[in-house]
Parts: structure tokens; C-alpha cells; sequence
């Protein structure tokens, strides 16, 4: 009973990586699933997929390290956020397929709530903005849209879920339903200041309180799953941004970290105060620990690993993600390209769902090596648009916890973080030292520790941050003058490319 298995399940794969009670990462199996895009704006995962995946992960990462269920102390899970699934607490079969986060086509109803006035309420609330990213109009899409749903749901038959939620189910033959709180926080109906349900955003959205999972900690007890051949607990759960967070042991105020997934998001700690964002940030839920909750403001960019999965599968321009960094080091420098990827509208600090993709600056003479580093360099600008963004709320208004406590380094995580080229981009351009971690994995970490300290098998906060220890240090190198150059290009690229 000496090791702890994460379940990662992320946007594009699911990946199980199994940690001994060291926390060091002993064996590791991911499987990608399809991505469904019904129309344009519009992405769907099929249940099944995530389902399947799964658990073939989990089987795959213990076998391949010659173990047995016998071996897994407890399980944790982090997932990717706001995905909405909704299936039939009987037969368990879901109504829909899962509506992804990265889903525009709740636009338009969030400009109806918008003009009723509602975002305010919401925001004091949720911590959230009116977008179409998060969970509540995705759910009432689902209600209004499939057959008999809201009859059903009215009935109490049906059951909704994030993905942590719909996992935690299926692990347990339906036994449990529950979320974690940084999970809930993305919903949008969940009241971050209380700690509750909320019972007047649920009925503006006309969703009954039955269908919703019961709300925990992030290390607790969600019940036990057998899908390894003997009952292993699961004891972890965190969204998988809030579960970086806790991997990178971001415990103090003011302590930042950036992961770079099929998105990247940027979450700083502002303990046990509830920050406003002036500048169009989150706020949201960090964890909830001993039922005591430390919040978060965050940033979020929809489009990041995923803008070089679309140089290989949709323009084909290269066979696997790492032939992008020797790409754009061969770039003509005399070329600024400029890559928006917006392909599923701006998140923070835009917020402009109707925005799609755009590249400026082409030439004759731009080719795939152009392509390539202007897709790593949108990276490093939006990263830059959020740290402005919250460089801006910790000095602004009297907030004291933030007010000293400056974004001083950055600590990244995430598969493009592999990329030297592209963290020594970051650092420029932010300039501000940008700190890799050793153990990268900080996700499926963040979510192992949870489940390890829940076990009794791994240390407490105090102990897990004095073991995080930095790889790698990228110190700024790039002149002043040429770093706020070639922002303010990229600042240009945006505003042509913001739908109003
Ligand atoms: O909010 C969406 C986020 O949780 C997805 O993360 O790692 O799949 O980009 P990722």
C-alpha cells in the first residue's frame, strides 16, 4: 500500500500516472480520445471516451510498474473544468455527449443574461464572468435541448457532473455523487463566498438542486472503486489548474504559477481573502483543505498546446509537437508574424467569444519555421496579458494581502514548459524569471498529494513545499526596448482580431 495513483483527465487524453509515497512518478500511461466539432465554436467529448480511457490508464500505469491494486494506497483525480455531462442516475447511460469547456454556443445566452443585468449578481457570487466557458448555461443548453431532460431532471432522475463527478460515479458503480469545491467553483452556480449551492442563480437558470453533486474538500473520503481488481479509496480531488497549484506547493499569497496544457492558466494565491479582479480575471477557489477554502484570482487562455496540435493535425505542417522548437529557432528574425489563436474566442482578459483565430504579418517568403514561432510566441503574449492583468489587481485597491506580496517569479508547468526555446521566449517577454519545476507532472502531483496525505502516507503542506525543488531557472534576456516592441505588436494583432 506504498503508492498513490493520479487520474489526469485532460481535454485531448487521460492519462494515470502512478507515484510512490515519495511522491516521485514510478510509471505513467496516456491515450488520447477523439474531439468532436459539430459546428463551428462547438466541442464535444464522448463520455464513453473519458470513460474508457480512463480506465485503461489506470490498468496500463500499475501493470506497467509490476504492481496491483494490493500495491495503491488511494487514488486521487483533477480533470479537465466546467466540461458538462448529465446522464440518468438509473441506467447511468448519459443524455448528451459532454459539452467541452472550450464550447462557444451558449454565446448568445450569456449576452441575453448579460443585458438583464444579471452579471453582477453573478460575479459578486461565483467569482466568474458571464462567458460561455463555465458549466451553468452549458447545463441549461443540455435541459433545453435534449428530450424529456428537464421533465426528467425535474423528476430527480437525472444526475449532473463535471468530469471529477461523472468519474467518481462510474468508479464507484454509481454509488457516490460528489465534486470538490475548485471543481463546483467553475460551475458558475456555485456560491464561492458561502460555500453552497446558489439557490437564486439555480433558479435563473431553472436547474433543479437534485441534479447536483454533494460538495467536499479536496482531500476527503469519495468512496471506493474496484476497476483494479481490489478496492482502492479515492481520497483526492481538485480541478486539474487548482491541482497545479498544489503540485507547484503555491501555499502563500501572492505565489503564481502558469500551466501550459491544451490551454494555459495562471492561478495566484490570495489566501483566505475573496479578491474582485478589476482587470478581468476569476476568482475562484485555489482548494479547500479541512473545510477552510483559499482563493485564487486566475487567468485563462483557451488556446495554448492545442495552437501546435493544429501545425500538426489540421495544417500538417509537422509530425510531432517537438519539431516546433527547432522550427521557430530556424524563423527569419526580420519577420514579426503575429498568430492569434483564437479559435475558440479570447478568455482573460478579452473575454470575447465571438473572436477566431487570425495571423498578420505574412510575406512571400513566410513559411512553416514563421508559422511555428509565432505559435510558441502567443503563448509567452497571452502569458503576458495575464500577468499584466494581475500585476494590476495586486497593486490595485487596497487589497493588503496582495498589496506586498509581488509576481515576482513565475512557476510553470505542462507539456509545452518541455520547450526551452519557448521558456526563454516567456521570460523575455514577461521580464521575469520563469521557474521549471523538476517534477513537471505538477497536475497529476498536486492531485497524488491530496490523495497521499488524505492516506496518511504523505507529508503535510508544510512538508510537501519543502520538497517542491526548481530544474531550471529562464532569466529574462531580451532588451527592454525590443521586448515592449514586440508586445505592442501583439497587443495590435489582438485588437484586429477582437469581434467588436
Ligand atoms: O478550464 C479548463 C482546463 O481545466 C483544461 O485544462 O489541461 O485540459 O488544458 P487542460
Amino acid at each position: 500500500m506504498s503508492h498513490i495513483l493520479a487520474i489526469d483527465q485532460g481535454t485531448t487524453s487521460s492519462r494515470a500516472i502512478l507515484f510512490d509515497a515519495g511522491l516521485a512518478p514510478v510509471s505513467m500511461a496516456q491515450r488520447e480520445f477523439p474531439q468532436h466539432f459539430p459546428r463551428s465554436g462547438w466541442v464535444e467529448h464522448d463520455p464513453a471516451d473519458i470513460w474508457r480511457t480512463t480506465v485503461e490508464t489506470c490498468r496500463a500505469a500499475v501493470e506497467k510498474a509490476g504492481l496491483t491494486a494490493a500495491d495503491v494506497a488511494a487514488i486521487g483525480i483533477t480533470n479537465q473544468r466546467e466540461t458538462v455531462l448529465l446522464w440518468d442516475r438509473e441506467s447511468g447511460e448519459p443524455l448528451h455527449r459532454a459539452i467541452v469547456w472550450q464550447d462557444r454556443r451558449t454565446a448568445e445566452t450569456c449576452d441575453r443574461l448579460r443585458a438583464a443585468g444579471h452579471e453582477a449578481m453573478i460575479r459578486a457570487r461565483t467569482g466568474l464572468l458571464l462567458d460561455p466557458y463555465f458549466s451553468a448555461t452549458k447545463l441549461a443548453w443540455l435541459l433545453d435541448k435534449v428530450d424529456g431532460a428537464r421533465e426528467k431532471a425535474q423528476a430527480g432522475r437525472l444526475a449532473f457532473g463535471t468530469v471529477d463527478s461523472f468519474l467518481i460515479w462510474k468508479l464507484t458503480g454509481g454509488k457516490v455523487h460528489a465534486t470538490d469545491a475548485t471543481n463546483a467553483a467553475r460551475t458558475m452556480l456555485y456560491n464561492i463566498a458561502e460555500g453552497r449551492w446558489d439557490a437564486d442563480i439555480l433558479a435563473l437558470f431553472d436547474i433543479p438542486e437534485s441534479l447536483l453533486p454533494e460538495v467536499r474538500d479536496c482531500a476527503a473520503d469519495y468512496g471506493v472503486t474496484e476497476i483494479l481488481g481490489a478496492p482502492v479509496p479515492i481520497l483526492g480531488v481538485a480541478g486539474d489548474q487548482q491541482a497545479a497549484t498544489l503540485g507547484q506547493a503555491c501555499f502563500e499569497p501572492g505565489m503564481v504559477k502558469s500551466t501550459y496544457g491544451t490551454g494555459c492558466f495562471a492561478l495566484v494565491n490570495t489566501g483566505d481573502r475573496m479578491v474582485p479582479s478589476e482587470h478581468r480575471l476569476l476568482t475562484t477557489i485555489a482548494y479547500q483543505l479541512d473545510g477552510k477554502t483559499t482563493y485564487a484570482l486566475e487567468g485563462s487562455i483557451f488556446i495554448a498546446g492545442a495552437v501546435v496540435q493544429w501545425l500538426r493535425d489540421g495544417l500538417r505542417m509537422i509530425d510531432t509537437a517537438d519539431e516546433t522548437q527547432p522550427l521557430a529557432e530556424a524563423a527569419d528574425p526580420h519577420q514579426q508574424v503575429y498568430m492569434v489563436p483564437a479559435f475558440t474566442g479570447l478568455g482573460a482578459p478579452y473575454w470575447d467569444p465571438k473572436a477566431r483565430g487570425a495571423i498578420y504579418g505574412l510575406t512571400r517568403a513566410t513559411g512553416p519555421a514563421e508559422f511555428a514561432r509565432a505559435a510558441l510566441e502567443s503563448v509567452g503574449y497571452q502569458t503576458r496579458d495575464l500577468m499584466e492583468a494581475m500585476a494590476a489587481d495586486m497593486g490595485g485597491a487596497g487589497e493588503a494581502v496582495l498589496r506586498d506580496a509581488k509576481v515576482a517569479t513565475l512557476r510553470v508547468d505542462g507539456g509545452m514548459t518541455a520547450s526551452d526555446w519557448t521558456m526563454q521566449f516567456l521570460a523575455d517577454i514577461l521580464g521575469a524569471p520563469v521557474d521549471r519545476p523538476q517534477v513537471r507532472e505538477t497536475t497529476a502531483l498536486g492531485a497524488a498529494w491530496l490523495a497521499g496525505m488524505r492516506a496518511g502516507i504523505c507529508p503535510d503542506q508544510a512538508g510537501f513545499a519543502a520538497g517542491w525543488a526548481l530544474e531550471r531557472r529562464f532569466e529574462p534576456a531580451m532588451a527592454a526596448q525590443e521586448r515592449e516592441a514586440k508586445y505592442a505588436g501583439w497587443k495590435e494583432a489582438v485588437r484586429r482580431t477582437l469581434s467588436s
